[in-house]
């Protein structure tokens, strides 16, 4: 049911000889959400996934997924899961409809519940239009949303998914972002791993910050923000030339020059702030080339959390 804890984790451990890649990971996710999994390199997002999905052991902690021991009863577990990795498993020479027809069988699905997936899932993933056509003639973009359907051909109510758009230009991450909203319209359950700091944000409703193996904070994006990301702040630009003078006419607000030379304020209330600023420029006849308030995103959370930025990959 919708809300209920579906997936549970607790002081999840996993060493790889010196390194630990879990280290005692402790969440659970409810039936329904889309969860993310926020880090950079080597946090040990997919060694989390493949944990889950059975395919790696771990060290210490437990498991349960629908109330089943993922120790005893992995066989069980697999069957609640659609894993869609980075890489696309799909067989280049067949079509996606063969691939879909293989990826069934793994599963022992009869011709009549192939037949209501396929159907239900193309048309969700919007993959329709390629069914026929073989894999190796389809666009990057048309092989992951095949990949995915491949992966939930049959229909677990958990779907994870390993950095899913990364690579993408940012039209079809969009367009992805709105395939994975639609499959949580559908009541699935989603797992999604990223070092996007917009995917986070746009996707998910609840996201774990994960750092060295560690989760360093978990919740809503937006509770993440405003709890730890800081205040919103404003931004100015005036002409080069004018940016000492515009300082000083910004004295009482305390205004700071960035490295790219705009001024940063930050006040209490930004919205009226930026209108006392801009007035008192154009008093003084200083040209406003730029003024907008500035929100705190993931990434601050992340700085704030870690001391270090997320990755270059984050856009
Ligand atoms: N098979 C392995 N053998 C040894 N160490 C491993 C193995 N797989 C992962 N690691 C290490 O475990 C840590 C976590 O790796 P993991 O791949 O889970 O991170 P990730 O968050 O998925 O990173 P990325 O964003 O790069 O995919 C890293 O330090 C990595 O080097
Ligand atoms: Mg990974």
């Amino acid at each position: 049911m919708k809300g209920e804890i579906i997936i549970e984790i607790n002081g999840l451990t996993k060493r790889y000889g010196e390194v630990t890649a879990l280290d005692s990971v402790s969440f659970s996710v409810e039936e329904g959400e889309i969860f993310g999994l926020l880090g950079p390199n080597g946090a040990g997002k997919t060694t989390l996934m493949e944990i889950l999905c059975g395919l790696r052991r771990f060290d210490e902690g437990r498991v349960t997924v629908r109330g089943f021991d993922l120790m005893k009863d992995a066989y069980k577990i697999r069957s609640l899961i659609g894993f869609c990795t980075q890489e696309t498993l799909l067989y280049d020479l067949l079509s996606v409809r063969e691939n879909f027809a293989f990826s069934a069988s793994l599963y022992s699905l009869d011709h009549k519940k192939f037949k209501e997936r396929v159907e239900f899932s193309t048309k969700v993933l919007g993959v329709e239009e390629f069914l026929n056509r073989r894999v190796q003639q389809l666009s990057g973009g048309m092989k992951r949303r095949a990949n995915l359907a491949a992966a939930i051909i049959h229909d677990p109510p958990i779907v994870i998914l390993d950095e899913p758009t990364v690579g993408f230009d940012p039209a079809i991450k969009r367009e992805f972002w709105d395939l994975i909203k639609n499959l949580k319209g559908t009541d699935k359950t989603v797992l999604l791993s990223t070092h996007d700091m917009y995917e986070a944000d746009e996707v998910c409703d609840r996201v774990a910050i994960m750092e060295k193996g560690k989760i360093a904070a978990l919740d809503k994006p937006r509770v993440l923000k405003e709890t730890i990301g800081g205040v919103a702040s404003i931004r100015v630009r005036v002409k080069a030339n004018q940016t000492k003078q515009a300082l000083a006419v910004l004295k009482e607000y305390n205004g700071t020059q960035r490295e790219d030379d705009e001024i940063q304020i930050v006040a209490k209330d930004p919205w009226k702030t930026m209108t006392e600023v801009s007035n008192k420029l154009a008093s003084k006849g200083i040209l406003t080339e730029k003024i907008e308030i500035v929100e705190p995103t993931l990434e601050d959370v992340f700085i704030k959390l870690s001391g270090r930025k997320l990755s270059g990959d984050s856009q």
